[in-house]
């Protein structure tokens, strides 16, 4: 037996291709050019992003999955939460935890995947219904930075889990905005799970975001492959530097292209041609960092209570749970 599996795409078709092309135009016709991380994540990205969870550098997955692996069953019996639903699931692996906690507590009825990725969420849900055959799955298909989705509530609690550090991508400007909708969405009994990155050694962060093998470079350039492939580019990923900086005033880490030479990439579907100069860098992620008092700051200015606080031992991580007040 396996369990119900329903994937529904939010957005009408064509958003997908549209969002890139007005995002491509914007970024790269700015100054300092850049792009939203989002575009990161087609089917080799996504591969690419699991292969750099494992990697010995790069700390955030493993600490925040050995946060999970304590907590779940406290996560579980202080929530009672019915629905579990994630933002940005990926592969929904450390999800699982969180899975199996709610389940054992008897509470768990359904799961709301939420991603921009329709192929991760079909991959993880043909996985997850042989596994959890009593769970209903709703996998959801959204960009959550136009469509500040939330599943309805069926009557029972549900958690919000926006883990793996993910918040980070959005900087101090964004975060009010990404905390407004989500409160306003969340009704009394609800709960918020979320995964932050802390500041730490800039040299360990610079790392995690520079491993030996180059995985992370990898990743980098598939953004260029992205815009190839759908808008009609003619990146040379090999023309561009993969760099990985630590910003020590915003405190985050900012990944970037750097041109190796001056060039000329052409983007048909966009009608522009734009010029790299000798080093000119291409803004591609930020990952912010968090200290605990500011965040639960400015999770408050938000409308969120921060209840619970959990770091992994060596201090890397932090989980947090929250409910709206
Ligand atoms: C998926 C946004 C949490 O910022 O650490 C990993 C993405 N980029 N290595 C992060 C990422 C380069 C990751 N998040």
């Amino acid at each position: 037996m396996t369990g119900r599996f329903a994937l529904t795409r939010r957005l009408p078709p064509g958003y997908f291709a549209q969002a890139l092309h007005d995002d491509a135009l914007k970024g790269l016709t700015a100054e300092p050019k850049t792009l939203p991380p989002k575009w990161f994540y087609d089917g080799r990205g996504s591969e690419l992003f699991e292969r750099i969870t494992e990697l010995p550098e790069y700390y955030p997955t493993r600490a925040e999955h050995e946060i999970l692996r304590a907590r779940a069953t406290e996560i579980a019996a202080r929530t009672g939460a019915g629905t579990l639903v994630e933002l940005g699931s990926g592969s929904s692996r450390k999800t699982r935890l969180l899975l199996d906690a709610l389940s054992a507590h008897g509470t768990l009825r359904r799961y709301a995947a939420l991603d921009v990725s329709a192929e991760a969420l079909q991959e993880a849900g043909d996985a997850l219904r042989i596994d959890y055959p009593e769970l209903r799955i709703d996998a959801v298909v959204t960009d959550l930075d136009t469509d500040p989705f939330l599943p309805p509530s069926d009557g029972s609690p549900r958690l919000a889990a926006f883990l793996g550090g993910t918040l980070g991508n959005y900087d101090t400007e964004a975060r009010p905005a990404f905390y407004a909708a989500l409160r306003e969405r969340l009704d009394e009994g609800d709960a918020l799970l979320l995964g932050a990155d802390l500041v730490k050694d800039p040299g360990v962060l610079v790392r995690a975001y520079d491993d030996a093998q180059g995985v992370t470079a990898e990743f980098n350039k598939n953004v260029l492959r992205v815009l190839n492939r759908e808008l009609g580019a003619d990146f040379d990923p090999a023309a561009f530097d993969h760099r990985a900086v630590w910003n020590a005033e915003e405190e985050r880490i900012e990944m970037r292209l750097r041109s190796r030479r001056a060039q000329t990439v052409a983007l048909p579907a966009l009608n522009l041609s734009t010029g790299f100069e000798e080093g000119e860098e291409l803004l591609t992620e930020i990952s912010c960092k968090f200290r605990r008092g500011p965040l639960v700051a400015e999770l408050e200015r938000g409308g969120f209570g921060v209840r619970r606080w959990w770091t992994d031992p060596a201090g890397d991580f932090a989980l947090l749970l929250a409910v709206p007040v």
